[in-house]
């Protein structure tokens, strides 16, 4: 199948962030009617005139996707706007670095609602419009931690494995519904996404800056829903991550241990 993007109705949360922005960019360039969401209305309100200037049909509603009048307020306000929904795209995100001894419950249970439970509640609001939609999808943007849990990312490595496997499980039951699901897999992105973690305390050298650009990955995650492809794995870096680790498991994971024993060696 291939999926035509002119016309999608689209609830994009996650808007105000670098991959957000990009992805919103895209996806109205592409002629689809986009929702923009999350919890700052500034930074929805400027990307939402900036959107339209360039001709787009857009929306801005604030949405926090932890609280659940906050998840029906916004699949509302978007059926009222473009009277019914096709695309779902669980973009929001938070992080948090550095190692789970040194953590907290709070910062555990923070990253699983914003990356966990808010999408898949979320979900759980969209689906019933989804399943009258247009070659509908739910997409869901994890990481390459929800593919290899990465020491210092532990929380937020469980979060997207927990969206990962709710993402292949739920490909099976929406099929009924004729309503796909698709799972990217991104690597490093140079988007901003370090600024807004809740802890910034892990070793290593995350260059960031050399991170693929939202851009190209927003170009990717079109590609991937025009090809309706299940799950994409997106950037060079992670890419050969995964692919060593599946070919090579227990030399990835000593590896792995070698370094953080270096790092955090006395
Ligand atoms: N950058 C990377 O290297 C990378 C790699 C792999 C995967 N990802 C994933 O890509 C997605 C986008 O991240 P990004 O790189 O664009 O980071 P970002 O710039 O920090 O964007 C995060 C977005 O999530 C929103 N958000 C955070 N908490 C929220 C909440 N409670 N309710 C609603 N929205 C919330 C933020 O907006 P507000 O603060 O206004 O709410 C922002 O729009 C995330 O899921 C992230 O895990 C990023």
């Amino acid at each position: 199948m291939r999926r035509e993007l002119a016309g999608k109705r689209v609830i994009l949360i996650g808007a105000s962030g670098g991959i957000g922005r990009a992805l919103a960019t895209a996806l109205v360039k592409a002629g689809s009617k986009v929702a923009l969401a999350s919890r700052t209305a500034e930074k929805l309100i400027e990307l939402a005139d900036a959107l339209r200037d360039a001709g787009g049909d857009v929306i801005a509603s604030p949405t926090d996707i932890t609280k659940p009048e906050d998840r029906q307020r916004l699949v509302e306000t978007t059926l009222t706007a473009f009277g019914g929904l096709d695309l779902l795209l669980n973009n929001a995100g938070v992080g948090s670095w550095g190692h789970f001894a040194d953590s907290t419950e709070a910062i555990n249970r923070t990253v699983m609602e914003v990356n966990f439970f808010g999408p898949i509640e979320l979900t759980r609001v969209a689906m019933p419009h989804l399943m009258k939609g247009n070659q509908p999808a739910v997409v869901n943007v994890a990481s390459m931690c929800g593919r290899k849990g990465m020491p210092a990312w532990p929380e937020y490595s469980a979060s997207k494995f927990a969206l990962v496997g709710m993402s292949e499980a739920w490909r099976g039951e929406f099929a009924r519904f004729d309503v796909d699901v698709l799972t990217i897999v991104p690597g490093m992105t140079n988007s901003g996404f370090e600024k807004n973690w809740l802890r910034c305390e892990g070793k290593a050298d995350l260059p960031f800056e050399k991170g693929m650009l939202p851009e190209y990955l927003a170009g990717k995650i079109l590609e991937a829903i025009r090809a309706n492809r299940t799950e994409s794995v997106v950037g060079s870096e992670a890419r050969r991550l995964l692919w060593f680790n599946r070919f090579f498991p227990r030399l990835t994971n000593w590896l792995i241990a070698r370094k953080v024993k270096k790092l955090y060696a006395k």
